[in-house]
Parts: C-alpha cells; structure tokens; sequence
C-alpha cells in the first residue's frame, strides 16, 4: 500500500466516525469530539509515515523530487527480458539529454524482487539501504555485448525540467522474466512524458534493428528468447538451382524494399510471402541464407519449430523494424499443431493471422519454407493474399549436378571423370551431392598427405559408402529418394498428392500426381563406376 493509500484510508475512516443520535451529548459537543479525534488521526499518521519515510533512501528520493513521498506519481512498463538492451539504450539516450551527469545507484533489502520502487522508497523501518548498482550484460549483436543495469535508480528530469527518479530491473529469477522501468514524479503528467520519451528513444536506438535475430524458447520456463545471429555471405555461385529461379525470388523479396517509397507514393502494398517448397535437402534453407546475405540493411526474424508459437512477437518486431523479413523456416513440422494457442487452433491458422495482421504497407516479406507444400496448400488457398510467391526448389538436374561436383570440391581440383558420377547421380539433392564430395576429400586424405585434386577412385570410394545397403537410412536423410524395394520415408511425397478437384495453388496434372522431376530408383555410383573399370 502507498502512502496516499493510507490517506485515503484513514481519512475515509475519519469522515465515517459517526455522532449518531442516540449519543449522550449535543451537537456541538459531538462536533468538537468529531475533529478532536480527526486531528488526533491525523497528527498520528504525519507522525508514523514520518518516522517511516526517515530512512536514507526516502529522504534522498524526498529530497530530489520535493513533494511529499505520498503525493507522488508512479508509473512503470514491463518489456520482455529480450528487450532489456534496448531498455538501457533508451534510457541511457534520455539521461544523456536530460542528466548527463546523473548517476546511478542501487537499493538493497529482503524483498526487492517482490515490491515495486514506490513501496520500497516508502516502506517504513529499516527496509531498504542505498547500495551499489547491479549490473549484468546483454547481447547487442552476434558477438558483442553491453553492460545493463540489472537493478539501479537515477535521479533525472522530466521534458518540463520537474525531478523525477528513474529505476530499472529486470529479473527472471522470481515471476514473470521481465525488464521494467519505474518512474517516479510528483506530478503524473512528467512521469508519463519520461516514460514516452524513453520508448521514444528505445525505438530510435533499438539494437535489433538490421540485426538477424532468432526466435527461440528458453528451457527455463518456457518463454521466449531472441538470439543474434552472424548475417550469412554465399555469393550467387554458390546457389545451384535452375536458371531464373534466384533471380524471380530475388526480384520478388529485394526489389520491393529497393523501390519502397515510390511503390507507397502509387498506392502499392509491399508486403509479401515467399513459399519455397521442395525436398528435403535442396537448398531452402540455403537460398533463404542467400537472400540474407544480399539484403544487408534488413532485419531478419528466423523461426523454426515450437519457437513458432511466439509468432505475434515476432510479426510485430517485424513491423517495428522493417524493412524485414520474418522466416518461417519447415513449417509442415509444426503446421497442425494446437497445443501453443490459446484458441487452440493449428499453429498454421495463427501463422496466417499474423501475416495478415501486418499492414499491406509494411516492408515486410514472409518466407515460409516447407518440405510439404500439399500441407499448406489449403489453408493458403482458403486464405489468399498471404503468399504472392511459391517457387520449387527442385532436385538438381544434370547440369546443375555438374556445378555442384566442382562447387563442393572446394579448392580442390576435379581430376575425375564427372560424366558417369553425374549420370548416376540422378534424383539425388544437393545435399547429398555435398557429402559425396566431404567423403570423397576424406577418401583423398586417407591415401596421401598432399591432396591437391580428386580422382575417379576417391569420387568411387564416396558413393562406395553412401551405397552401402546399411546407409540407406544415411541416404534418405541427405535427402535422395529410395527406389522401390528400399527402406525409408520419401519425405517429399506428400507435397503432390491430388486434393480433389479444389483449386490448388500447385495443380497436379491431369494424372492425379505432379511429376517430381528426378524421381528415380537410385544407381549406386560405385556400381557405375566399377562397371566401366575402375
Ligand atoms: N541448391 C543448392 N545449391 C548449393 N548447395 C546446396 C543446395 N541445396 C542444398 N545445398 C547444400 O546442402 C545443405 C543443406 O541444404 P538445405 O538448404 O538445408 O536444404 P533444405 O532447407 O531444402 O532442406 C546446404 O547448407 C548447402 O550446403
Ligand atoms: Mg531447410
């Protein structure tokens, strides 16, 4: 209870002490008793707050605002512990402005990580003392991090130069993990202004901004915790996919935000949703880190598996620091599931809600990728307007096969014959290709120090390995599609079964099933290259 609580109350039980009209005494003489009693009440509490309020810490705040302890204003917000960063920068570009050189100090006490910085101020009796500021570290990029006040006061002014004190904590220890200002002033109104302008402030220092940042969720108690990310760097080259794809996605995602004011002042709506959509192991992931790359000033939001839940958070931070993107990366995991709303409705259904929530002004492009379009594609259908892109991200034909050889030999000189490891590599990924490569350097290093090249016999003793019949399980995960007879999950398959005559954003053709280019038994390469010799 605050001070100006107490004076509520005592003076309600003052003004309810009634005469009655059965008292034994007139009028005047009640009416003498009446404010007799009420000067008592209320010299006895000047007296007890006074003696309460006597401490160092409130006769410091006392002192600093100028107004009686329980006459002042409070006002505070909580923020979630991720953006404690940005709190302290907010609060750092205020006292800059305002009280440059005001210094920070802390409190100490039993319960300060239960009260509130107006009852531990005003709390009577030997509660709290004047201490040294705590201090802890928050991340404010991949690798750098700054030096936060975990608990501290300071004493600053408001816009209108009255005093006020400004107090910071953030606890995940007890309740909820938070980040909280406390703002104290002997008038509302400058509190308020205090706390306007520091979110103010927050915003125009935010540490987030042109970040790539990852949604996570923290074992702790379960809530959610946003994480730095180094910004990938892959050249174009190092993307293989069929001629024009790169360049469609990369008109679609980039260009918008290239000619963002002029689409506005036409009266175009920026935002927009990318689906990349194929097997396991061709290169979504890859291409969505390509496009991180190339889009250096914008802000990143990744989100993969249960972290998906703190999909509002997160559409907002991508409103908030737009231009953006917001990844929603294998969304056919977590699609159906209902445990994370509160409605209870599949997770997709809150997926779509937000990406509709955000304005079709804001620079902000969605990317969902899905090794399952078929999943998706009634609800996307249901609800249009969410996704404007949906590209194939497909196995690599031959050609593509060929780059991918030379791309993952590395520095590495290609000494083999590729022809007939190309040719036996037919509906494999690019992921797998990849790892033919890896085990064929190791193939290398096993038989020499001084690698400089690959040769027919290391590509052989490669795809040797990977064909072992007790790989099987190695290949379907590098994502190559079993032939008939062969163990495994075709992962991919789903994503083209024929849903019935609705309209579909992916017709299948008039066979019922869309062809899946590459989709063959698999030929071991060993077996090729052993029958030509080798
Ligand atoms: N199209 C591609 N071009 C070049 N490398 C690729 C390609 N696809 C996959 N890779 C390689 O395989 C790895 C795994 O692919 P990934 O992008 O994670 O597959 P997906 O997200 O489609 O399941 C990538 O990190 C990359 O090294
Ligand atoms: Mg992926």
């Amino acid at each position: 209870m605050t001070p100006a609580d107490h004076t509520a109350d005592r003076s309600g039980d003052a003004a309810s002490g009634r005469g009655g009209e059965s008292a034994p005494f007139d009028v005047s003489t009640a009416t003498g008793l009446a404010m007799a009693l009420r000067d008592l009440l209320e010299a006895s509490y000047r007296l007890a707050t006074q003696a309460g309020l006597d401490t160092p810490v409130a006769a410091k705040i006392g002192a600093h605002l100028g107004c009686e302890l329980k006459d002042m204003a409070f006002v505070e917000e909580s923020f979630p512990l991720w953006e404690h960063a940005n709190l302290q920068r907010g609060i750092d570009a205020y006292l800059a402005d305002h009280s440059p050189a005001a210094e920070w100090f802390g409190l100490s006490g039993m319960n300060r990580d239960h009260e509130d910085l107006a009852t531990m101020i005003t709390r009577p009796g030997p509660g709290y003392e004047i201490s040294a500021v705590t201090h802890g570290t928050a991340a404010i990029g991949p690798d750098e991090a700054m030096e936060v006040v975990q608990f501290g006061l300071v004493l600053s002014t408001a816009p209108d130069d009255s005093p006020v004190v400004i107090g910071l904590r953030a606890s995940d220890r007890f309740g909820p993990s938070e980040c909280r200002m406390e703002i104290l002033a002997a008038q509302r109104p400058a509190a308020v202004a205090v706390r306007g302008e520091i979110e103010r402030l927050m915003r125009v220092h935010d540490v987030f901004r042109g970040q790539v940042l990852s949604f996570g969720v923290s074992e702790h108690r379960g809530n959610e915790l946003l994480s730095f990310l180094p910004r990938p760097d892959l050249g174009a080259e190092q993307v293989v996919l069929p001629a024009g794809v790169l360049d469609s996605i990369e008109r679609h995602v980039i260009s918008i935000t290239s000619h963002a004011e002029r689409l506005r002042a036409v009266g175009q709506h920026l935002k927009r949703g990318l689906l990349l959509h194929g097997f396991p192991g061709t290169g979504k992931t890859h291409t969505v880190r390509y496009l991180m790359g190339r889009m250096s000033g914008c802000t990143v939001i990744l989100m993969t598996g249960q972290a998906m839940r703190f999909i509002e958070p997160a559409a907002a931070l991508a409103r908030r620091l737009q231009p953006s993107m917001l990844v929603l990366e294998d969304v056919d995991l977590v699609a159906q599931d209902r445990s994370f709303g509160p409605d209870s409705s599949p997770l997709l259904f809150s997926l779509l809600e937000a990406m509709d929530g955000i304005g079709a002004d804001a620079d902000v492009t969605f990317v969902l990728t899905t090794n399952r379009a078929g999943m998706l594609e009634r609800a996307l259908v249901d609800r249009p307007g969410r996704v404007d892109l949906a590209v194939e991200i497909p196995k690599p034909d031959e050609q593509a096969r060929e780059r991918l050889l030379r791309l993952y030999a590395g520095t590495l000189e290609l000494e083999a014959d590729l022809a007939p490891v190309i040719a036996a590599t037919e509906g494999v990924t690019a992921s797998f290709i990849k790892e033919l490569l890896r085990r064929a350097v190791l193939a290398a290093f096993r038989t020499s120090d001084d690698v400089r090249s690959l040769t027919d016999a290391d590509l052989a003793a490669a795809a040797e390995e990977l064909s072992e019949q007790r790989q099987a399980l190695t290949r379907s995960l590098l994502g190559h599609s079993p032939g008939d007879g062969e163990a495994g999950d075709d992962t991919g398959g789903e994503a083209w079964d024929d849903t019935g005559g609705e309209p579909q954003l992916f017709p299948a053709p008039p066979g019922g099933r869309m062809a899946v280019p590459g989709r063959r038994a698999w030929r071991s390469p060993a077996v090729y290259l052993r029958s030509r010799g080798e």
